[in-house]
């Protein structure tokens, strides 16, 4: 390589180290060594000057001599810039540094990670559909024909005649029972949508869990005692069930699931309305009207289903008094779950 070229390589190699140059504890005089030092860079090509033909050092030694001093200008430079930084005024670099704001998990996506992770252990796995779907997966498939009174228990959110907003996570039964023949062990979480008043109680959209098993032989005493072990391991080991019978269109018996306030232990109180119960999910044996809608074998199949609401569930796991809370995005609310 020629001198001319080895003079050119250094200048190169000296700009993009000292671009890269930070101020603070940067090393500068490291770079001052490495190139300007008594054994450094340039100081190396100067010993090369003997090994030239006669004619060539002039030039040569030109050349070295301008490097040397462009070198030297620029470190100067940015040993002033530095000092520029640090005596800066404005800044007083005592100042303890802003605080690092870390976010959390949503109270619900909190609880509903818990419930999921509950029915895994017990052999379900998840399953999903659409939010917007059709009359027939929301209420037809389900027993719940047009002027249904059922109907009028969930005020629905038309879209068009026969396009609707879900009301409840129920449509994913369908949905999924259309796709895969039994044994089906699963539960649909997701979010449901509903015309009614906000207040403290009620909003307009919240998130509801599924709950389907379809086998030969399921019965109602495995309904319980599924449905139990989840209070349990949700609530407390001290927590009692009790199943009181209800009215579903897409179940047959149907039951309500309450289980023991958990802020009185069944004593008690304002929450549980002097009960001592909560009312926690609906469940039941899945009708066989609905197993005929998707062409299952009545005789074969029996199954059981269940459907709760999560915002509810944390309201009374977590103490929460007002449902419109968890959808304020009010970061004060939101810390306080870790
Ligand atoms: N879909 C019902 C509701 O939103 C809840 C429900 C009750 C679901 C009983 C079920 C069930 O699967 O068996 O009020």
């Amino acid at each position: 390589m020629s001198i001319t070229e080895q003079i050119q390589n250094i200048r190169i190699e000296f700009n993009s180290e000292s671009s890269n140059f930070k101020s603070k504890n940067s090393g500068l005089e490291k770079i001052r060594i490495k190139y300007l030092g008594r054994k450094g860079l340039v100081a190396q090509l100067f010993q090369l000057m003997d090994s030239l033909d006669k004619n060539d050092r002039p030039k040569a030694g030109q050349m070295l001599n301008s490097l040397k001093i462009e070198l030297s200008e620029k470190i100067n430079n940015l040993e002033k810039s530095e000092k520029q930084i640090f005596l800066n005024p404005k800044e007083d670099y005592t100042l303890p540094g802003d605080p690092i704001t870390s976010g959390n998990i949503h109270p619900l996506t909190l609880l509903l990670e818990e419930i999921k992770s509950i029915f895994i252990r017990l052999g379900f796995s998840i399953a999903y559909s659409d939010e917007i779907d059709t009359d027939f997966y929301n209420f037809e498939a389900l027993n719940i024909p047009t002027h249904h009174p059922a109907r009028d228990m969930q005020d629905t959110f038309y879209i068009s005649e026969d396009i609707l907003l879900r009301t409840h996570t129920s449509n994913t039964q369908i949905h999924y029972m259309e796709k895969n023949k039994p044994p089906i062990r699963i539960i649909a979480p997701g979010r449901v949508f509903r015309n009614e008043d906000i207040s403290v109680r009620s909003y307009c959209l919240f998130h509801q869990i599924e709950g389907l098993y379809v086998d030969s032989g399921v019965t109602f005493s495995q309904l319980k005692g599924t449905l139990d072990f989840f209070a349990k391991e949700l609530f407390s080991k001290d927590v009692k069930t009790r199943f009181r019978p209800s009215y579903f269109p897409f179940t047959e018996p149907s039951a309500e699931m309450d289980v023991s306030c958990m802020f009185c232990s069944g004593n008690g109180c304002k929450i549980c309305k002097n009960s001592g119960w909560i009312e926690i999910l609906g469940c039941g044996m899945v009708d066989p009207e609905v197993f005929h809608c998707i062409n299952y074998d009545t005789e074969k199949w029996t199954g059981y289903a269940f459907g709760m609401g999560i915002e509810r569930m944390a309201m009374l796991k977590y103490g929460i008094e007002d449902i419109r809370l968890f959808y304020s995005g009010d970061v004060r609310f939101l810390k306080q779950f870790k």
